[in-house]
Formats: C-alpha cells, structure tokens, sequence
C-alpha cells in the first residue's frame, strides 16, 4: 500500500509533539505533505515554533510548515497553558529552532494541496481547534469533494468535558469551525477524550521511550512526565493521556481501534454547554450518522507501535 498523504494541522502541545513523531517515524504509512499550525494550547507564535522545533529533534528540518489562523471564527481564543505550561512544550529543553515557517497562509497550503494532489488521496489531521479546517472550506468549498477523509482530536461522549463539565478543549475554543466541520459531509473519524483517556503513559511507558536512549526518546519521556501532572492531578490517572497520537496511529493502524458510526452535532449557543459533542451513541434520534465516533483501543499495541517509531528517528 502507497503511503497515505496527510496534513497535521496542530496546536502543539507536547501530546501534538508526539503525534508529529509518530508520523515522521511512518514514512512507510504517512507522507506528511505538510504542517499547519493554528492557535489553540498557545497562541499561534508558539504553535509554529513548537511545531518547527519538534522537525528539528526528529532530524526533519525539511518538513514544511505554515502558519494558519491565529484565533477561532468569532470568539477571542481560549489557551491551556495549565495543561502545556508557557511554552506549549514544557518538559524538555529543546534549542530554537533554525528552520523557516513557509510565507504561505496554512489555510491557503491546505486548499492548494487539495486542488493539486489527485482528488480522494488527502487525508487531514486536525489536532487543535478546527479553525484552519472549517476556514479552508468555507474559502473554497471546492475541495470538500477531494478530500480521503478528516481523521481528528476532539469531543467526549462518555467522558463529557476536560475543558468545561460538558465540553472537550479543541472543540470547545471554536465551537463553530467544529460546527462547519462536523456538517460538511466530509467523511470523519473522531478521537475523543473517551478512547484518548484510555492512553496513558504510565511509568513503564515513560521508562520504555527514555530506553530509546536517543534525543527523541528523551524528549518524549520528558514530556509527558510535565503533561502527566495535570490529569493525574485532575482524574487521579496513570499518566499522561496521548489525545492528539490515537489520530496518527489510527491511520497507521486502523484495527488497534474500534467505535460506532453515529451523528454528532456541536452546540453553539448554551453558555452552559458550549462545545459539547452532541453524540448520539444510542441511535435515540433520527439524525442521519456524520462521524465514525471511537471509544476503544488496545492501548499496549498503540504503546508498542509508538515506542517502535519514535526508536526509528
Ligand atoms: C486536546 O486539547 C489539547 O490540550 C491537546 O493537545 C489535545 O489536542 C485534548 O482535549
Ligand atoms: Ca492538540
């Protein structure tokens, strides 16, 4: 099978960190066409440079990345700094990176890409809030049909919220890019907290990427061993939930991961609410099914996977 052609579009973020290291570990899987990076975790300056920073340790300079929007659609921007530190990337000390973003907009990347690449052969990934993405097919409605599928990071049904009682982070700092996303007819498949809190790096997890030995092994282990204080802490877990790599490992490994095709809406309007992934689990209405929703992982083979490809780079 040829690689599959993807774009990562990402607020990194150590656990977007990771998910770039997976791919860039894949290349038998993935070809990463492209970064784009997006306001989210932390504004868009640190985005881009997380992103360009992650490149460089993976020994990637060469991987081209953009600079997309810098807030949601219609609302001032929500950071988690108390999740991901000041930087985005607290735990290790990584250098400034050397590497250039592109001129380009990420949005207009991710349109020409979509227009140049032959139609049905791109694949994007979405590990932030999705306002790159719904911008991108407002811009240019045309690519809607060119697009392989959106595989992303975001929304909870058993989980309910991380960001508020009822609401997942990424979803719920551009509720209405998600709206747009979720209602385009795009064939998706959700990652949501539900399947992500059942990825934890867990002591003998941490140990197995620091045994790599390698500046990327290192890093990661460090990096979780920051992120992991926040939902020990919060949920009294294991370790750090790997949110945005289910995403890539989903698309190396499709059958590590199992959950229903069901509808899924967005509310927009609740101050309550806002965000929510409206997932109707149990088939209760008649809302025709948008999204593949997952809730299940062999959690032991995605850490055997992962471990493996970051030992790769
Ligand atoms: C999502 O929000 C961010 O904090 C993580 O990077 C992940 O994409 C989890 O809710
Ligand atoms: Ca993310």
């Amino acid at each position: 099978m040829p690689a599959k052609k993807i774009i990562i579009d990402t607020d990194p973020g150590q656990d977007d960190a990771i998910a770039i290291l997976l791919a860039l570990g894949s290349p038998d899987e993935i070809e990463l066409l492209g970064i784009t990076t997006v306001a989210g975790n932390v504004p868009l300056k640190l985005t881009q440079k997380n992103a360009c920073i992650i490149c460089e340790l993976a020994g990637r300079p060469e991987t081209l990345v953009f600079a997309g929007c810098d807030r949601p659609l219609s609302r001032p921007l929500v950071t988690a700094e108390h999740v991901h530190g000041k930087t985005g990337l607290d735990g290790p000390t990584l250098p400034n990176p050397q590497m250039e973003i592109k001129k380009q907009h990420g949005v207009d990347f991710i349109i020409e890409t979509l227009r140049t690449e032959p139609s049905g052969t791109v694949t994007l990934c979405p590990l932030g809030p999705l306002t790159n993405i719904a911008t991108a097919l407002e811009k240019a409605p045309d690519i809607i049909n060119r697009i392989a599928e959106i595989v992303l990071m975001g929304g909870a049904y058993f989980e309910v919220g991380n960001i508020t009682p009822t609401a997942e982070f990424n979803i719920y700092v551009d509720p209405e890019a998600a709206d747009i996303v979720f209602k385009s007819g795009i064939k998706i498949v959700v990652m949501p907290l539900d399947v992500t809190h059942k990825v934890l790096v867990t002591r003998p997890r941490n140990d197995a990427f620091r045994k790599i030995g390698s500046s990327v092994g290192v890093a990661t282990a460090e990096m979780t061993d920051f992120f992991e204080r926040f939902d020990k802490d919060k949920y009294g877990t294991a370790g750090a939930p790997l949110h945005d790599p289910c995403v890539i490992a989903y698309l190396i490994k499709p059958e590590l991961f199992g959950g229903r095709y069901i509808n899924v809406m967005i509310e927009k309007t609740s101050d309550l609410t806002l965000g929510m992934t409206v997932a109707d689990w149990w088939g209760v209405t008649n809302r025709p099914a948008n999204a593949t929703f997952i809730n299940d992982v062999d959690a032991p083979a995605f850490f055997d996977l992962l471990t493996e490809r970051l030992s790769r780079l």
